[in-house]
């Protein structure tokens, strides 16, 4: 990495065992930022966080149910305590879902669903904000997702959860600008991570990999990238915005 924007700064991601997280948690390493690696899965957060000190990155380890708002706050303090200066950069990452056609709709998955990828956020801002205000300012990134705007069926509760998130995001970042806050949105597309391949057979894998328009699916590292730009200051003037990051999926384009 030649250009290491983060130089010191806090950064907190949730969801941080694995794929996406795991990728968005290297690169703020690697671009200097003192990372939080939040998860819910302690077994799985251990190695992940293991592997990126051998590697010579400054990050902790944090097993926290995102969904629960006391231990989001107690995490947080917990943090700022750790690294002994507030917390700069949040990254809203963490996702629990499950497809089902309407029908199979269930109140567990819906609440489920919600309380991970909608309401974990606002739990997340409000312990992380007070903290930004304190240092002057911040970033927030939340991942949504490109089915929040061209959703691919069976996805009722999974898109509206993530065009919800959209909303949040517009709506916090015109809240929070008056204490220099940016609030953005990242919407991936269809990433080869383990998670997301679980979903498909192989061959409807690869029929829908041949069918993206950069003939392949994405990388996590490479929604990463645009989730560090966020976090710098290279996009201090980027406030409320939503970037699609998949490979030209959703114009088309081949
Ligand atoms: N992979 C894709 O193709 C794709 C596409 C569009 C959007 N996204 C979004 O990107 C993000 C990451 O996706 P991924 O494929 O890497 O997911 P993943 O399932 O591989 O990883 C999610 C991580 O979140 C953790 N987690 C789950 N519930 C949690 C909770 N309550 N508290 C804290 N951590 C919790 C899991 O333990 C896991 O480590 C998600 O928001 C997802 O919706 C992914």
């Amino acid at each position: 990495m030649s250009v290491r924007r983060l130089g010191g700064t806090v950064c907190v991601v949730t969801g941080a065992a694995r794929g996406i997280g795991l990728a968005i948690a290297e690169r703020l390493a690697a671009e200097g930022g003192r990372v939080a690696m939040w998860d819910v899965s302690p077994r799985r957060l251990a190695p992940a966080v293991a592997d990126l000190r051998d590697r010579g990155h400054e990050v902790r380890g944090y097993a926290c149910d995102v969904a629960m708002r006391a231990a989001v706050a107690e995490a947080m303090a917990q943090v700022e305590q750790d690294f002994a200066a507030p917390v700069g950069v949040l990254v809203n990452n963490a996702v629990w879902a499950k497809f089902q056609p309407l029908a199979e709709i269930d109140d567990e998955v819906v609440d489920r669903t919600i309380a991970v990828g909608l309401k974990a956020l606002m739990w997340t801002m409000q312990a992380a904000v007070p903290q930004m205000a304190r240092r002057g300012g911040g970033s927030i990134v939340n991942i949504s997702s490109s089915g929040a705007l061209h959703p691919q069926a069976p996805s009722i509760v999974y898109g509206a959860m993530k065009g919800a998130a959209l909303a949040l995001t517009r709506a916090a970042a015109v809240e929070l600008s008056a204490q220099c806050i940016r609030v953005n949105a990242v919407l991936p597309g269809m990433v080869g991570t383990a998670a997301s391949k679980a979903q498909f057979d192989e061959t409807t894998l690869a029929a829908r990999e041949a069918a993206m328009p950069l003939g392949r699916f994405g990388r996590p590292e490479e929604i990463a990238a645009t989730v560090a730009f966020l976090a710098s200051d290279d996009a201090a003037y980027v406030q409320g915005a939503e970037f699609m990051v998949d490979g030209g999926w959703t114009v088309g384009v081949r």
